[in-house]
């Protein structure tokens, strides 16, 4: 027996955020809050979304969140203007941090109390606004999953609202929005899709549909991300890099993450590396280590990599499959932007020591992660003369 979960509506191609107004009309919601990324705001397609809600005669505000990552105290702020409003729904256009906010606000509006006091996994008196999501990035897949994610500052901790009933009713996919993303926006969100992908792959709870879902979005991400780079405005490549990300986001939300998700929250909350960056430090490392305790199935997803020797044995598309994923990490710079943050020996022990507050997601991984590997893992990437700090 096993659940699935998709609770947002999708609309997908290049042009679709000028379809918003119509939308917003169907959907039944007469004033609505926008939240834009600071990084949008004079995208072409924002005015054009913006010019479709007016030719709806739907009322609305604008607001402007130039956040990264934010934290609890910054939504609290936030959520002020947007009290006693009377808006029906929140409709957020931007990167992975504007979505959660939107989703934060959402909540906030809703139920009374900080920010602070929402933190993991609350349990709201109210439903919150409904959200319209329409990510500009591919992707945290934020625009289909209930997580909202919010640093405590003075934890220094990652944590999030994270509730049931914050779906997104509905996700519109704009390629149009993330050509001309900037290279690191590309890569980091590129990478935290396919760490996405390969943790909900390999994840104890996979289902047969999550697996569905991990496996044509690594088709889509791992392929496409090769390509972007050397093609950053090609449409199709970027439309494949959101369907993938988004297809990510719906298997991680209903099998789970792993260890590379779960050291990627004290690298972002204590170091301020970007989320994406954050993770994929870790996913050759852990790929590697799997195949090494004898996993097998990545030879599934090494069939898909564009090139792949079909007729290689399973052990060897295995080897083939973890010497490709650090290939790609490579190829989109992922150690050297990991090796501008300078971490030392005394970094790599506090993540070595994370271990154990991290321990129920690093067991979700289908092999046995002990302290040890971590210990392995953090001294090759992070210590003077390690493969990442050298670079
Ligand atoms: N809710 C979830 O399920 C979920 C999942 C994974 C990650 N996250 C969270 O999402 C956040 C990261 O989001 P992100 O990686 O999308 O980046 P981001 O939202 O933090 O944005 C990074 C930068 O890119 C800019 N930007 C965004 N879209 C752009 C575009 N089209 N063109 C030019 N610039 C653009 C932004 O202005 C910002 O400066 C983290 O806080 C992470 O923890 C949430």
């Amino acid at each position: 027996m096993f659940n699935f979960k998709l609770k947002t509506h999708l609309v997908f191609g290049a042009a679709t955020s000028e379809q918003l107004g119509k939308i917003l009309t169907e959907l039944g919601y007469r004033k609505v809050g926008i939240i834009l990324d600071r990084g949008i705001v004079a995208h072409p397609q924002t005015r054009k979304a913006l010019e479709s809600i007016k030719a709806a005669q739907v009322a609305y505000q604008t607001f402007e969140n130039d956040a990264i990552e934010p934290d609890y105290d910054f939504l609290e702020a936030f959520k002020k203007p947007f009290l006693n409003q009377g808006f029906e729904c929140l409709v957020g256009i931007g990167g992975g941090s504007t979505l959660d906010l939107t989703k934060g606000v959402a909540t906030l509006v809703t139920n009374p109390g900080e920010a602070i006091s929402y933190r993991g996994f609350p349990k709201l008196q109210h439903r919150p606004l409904p959200v319209v999501a329409i990510p500009t990035t591919a992707g945290t897949g934020s625009e289909v999953t209930y997580n909202a994610v919010f640093t405590d500052a003075k934890q220094k901790k990652k944590l999030g609202i994270n509730s049931e009933y914050n779906y997104p009713v509905q996700a519109i996919l704009d390629p149009l929005f993330t050509v001309g993303c900037p290279k690191a926006v590309t890569v980091s969100s590129g990478a935290d899709a396919l760490v996405h992908t390969l943790e909900s792959y390999v994840h104890k709870n996979h289902t047969p549909v999550s697996r569905m879902y991990s496996t044509e979005a690594f088709r889509l991400l791992y392929n496409n991300l090769n390509k972007v780079l050397d093609h950053p405005q090609d449409i199709e490549i970027r439309g494949h890099l959101a369907l993938g990300a988004y297809l990510a986001g719906a298997a991680l939300i209903n099998a789970g993450s792993g260890p590379s998700g779960a050291f990627s929250y004290p690298l972002g909350a204590v170091y301020k590396v970007p989320h994406g960056y954050a993770g994929a430090i870790f996913l050759p490392e852990i790929t590697r280590l799997n195949v090494e305790k004898g996993y097998q199935d990545y030879a599934a997803l090494y069939d898909l990599m564009e090139g792949a020797d079909k007729k290689l044995a399973v052990k060897e598309k295995n080897s083939e499959f973890v010497k490709r994923i650090a290939e790609l990490m490579t190829k989109l710079d992922v150690p050297k932007a990991i090796a501008a943050y300078k971490l030392t020996d005394k970094d790599a022990e506090f993540l070595i020591e994370q271990y154990d507050v991290l321990k129920a997601a690093i067991d979700q991984n289908p092999m046995e992660i002990t302290k040890e590997d971590v210990r392995k893992m953090m001294t090759k990437i992070f210590h003077p003369g390690g493969t990442y700090a050298r670079v």
